[in-house]
């Protein structure tokens, strides 16, 4: 089955064909209505995080022959699935790739936010070994509150149990055997230094941080987000930050980081405000969409990407389906 693998990059190319993938064709536009024509005499196309996949670009998808959309990631809040399903398109993920990829990149985030690592780095290249301005707080014994408790709460909990932290959680579906206090999300919310955002993003965790869930929080507490942008507000984030209610934030995921990120814009002028602004404060840090980005999860999410077309290929049905 041939596969047109969009918004590839070099890593995409290395991981994909040491997996033994042969028929395969690597584009690296990012996919929407300009460039779905190169998915031409393709059943098949590889789709990321950022690629456009509403009804308009699945539609032209089918017209060109394409029957099965294999995502090359867990989440799939980017995929109209109804018109999929209205066209007959089959949707595939990677359901689990490596979580502890992401777990363990919030973990960076919030030690590099806290201890303030990124800056005092830049310092010592600079030959000033000044230590105020970088006065961080242990995370021995805080309350650390992890919102989504699936297969990256799970490690994330792990980490933070290992760091000596105090442990609240909030799931709609909790895990009696974590171990862990599960509590009401304004309860998770006044109670934790540090918060972390491990959940999915859908129609209930889109801007589940906003400016009244803000206010719940300690004044200075610190926030992390490694799961999808919309789960924040930004500009009530921003001002928030502005104020100090918010005392820190990790970002490694925003809400319109589709024109954003995985490219070169460093010549370009930066249009998006709401990104500029947040780039300013001295307490904000950023990666752009990096946290699965290790060698153990690339070499994962083209196994199983190849199995689930395999799968489909063989018996009409992949690995693990989307459903709408
Ligand atoms: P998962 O499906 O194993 O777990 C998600 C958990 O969130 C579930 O326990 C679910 O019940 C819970 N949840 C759902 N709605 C919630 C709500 N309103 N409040 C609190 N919890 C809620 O998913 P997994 O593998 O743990 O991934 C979580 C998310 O992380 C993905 O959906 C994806 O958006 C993001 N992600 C980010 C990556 C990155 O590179 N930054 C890479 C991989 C995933």
């Amino acid at each position: 089955m041939r596969i047109a693998l969009f918004s590839a990059k070099r890593y995409d190319r290395q991981s994909f064909l040491a997996a033994g993938a042969r028929d395969i064709e690597f584009i690296e536009a990012r996919l929407d209505l300009h460039s779905v024509g190169a998915a031409q005499g393709c059943e098949a196309v590889c789709a990321f995080v950022n690629d456009q996949l509403d009804a308009a670009v699945l539609a032209q998808l089918q017209r060109l022959g394409v029957r099965l959309l294999l995502l090359r990631c867990a989440g799939y809040n980017h995929v109209d699935l109804a018109a999929a399903q209205r066209l007959g398109l089959v949707v595939a993920r990677v359901p689990e790739y490596s979580a502890h990829a992401v777990a363990e990149h919030t973990l960076a985030l919030l030690l590099t936010l806290i201890r303030k690592t990124h800056r005092a780095h830049a310092r010592v290249r600079e030959g000033n070994f000044e230590l105020d301005g970088l006065l961080g707080f242990d995370l021995h014994g805080k309350t650390v509150g992890v919102i989504g408790t699936g297969r990256i709460g799970r490690c994330v909990l792990r980490i933070f149990q290992g760091l000596g932290c105090e442990l609240v959680a909030h799931d709609p579906q909790p895990d009696a055997t974590l171990g862990v206090a599960y509590v009401g999300l304004q309860e998770l919310l006044q109670r934790s230094r540090v918060v972390l955002l491990q959940c999915p993003l859908n129609g209930h965790t889109h801007h589940l941080i906003n400016a009244e869930r803000l206010s719940w929080m300690q004044p200075g507490a610190v926030l992390v987000n490694t799961s999808r942008g919309a789960v924040i507000d930004t500009p009530a984030v921003i001002q928030a930050l502005k104020s100090g209610q918010l005392g820190g934030l990790a970002i490694d995921v925003y809400e319109e980081e589709a024109e954003l990120f995985f490219a070169d814009h460093s010549d370009e002028i930066l249009t998006d405000d709401v990104f500029a602004r947040l780039l300013t404060f001295p307490n904000v840090l950023v990666t752009a969409h990096q946290a699965f980005f290790t060698e153990e999860a690339l070499a994962a999410i083209a196994r199983t990407t190849l199995d689930n077309a395999a799968a489909y290929a063989a018996q009409g049905l992949p690995l693990h389906p989307v459903a709408a």
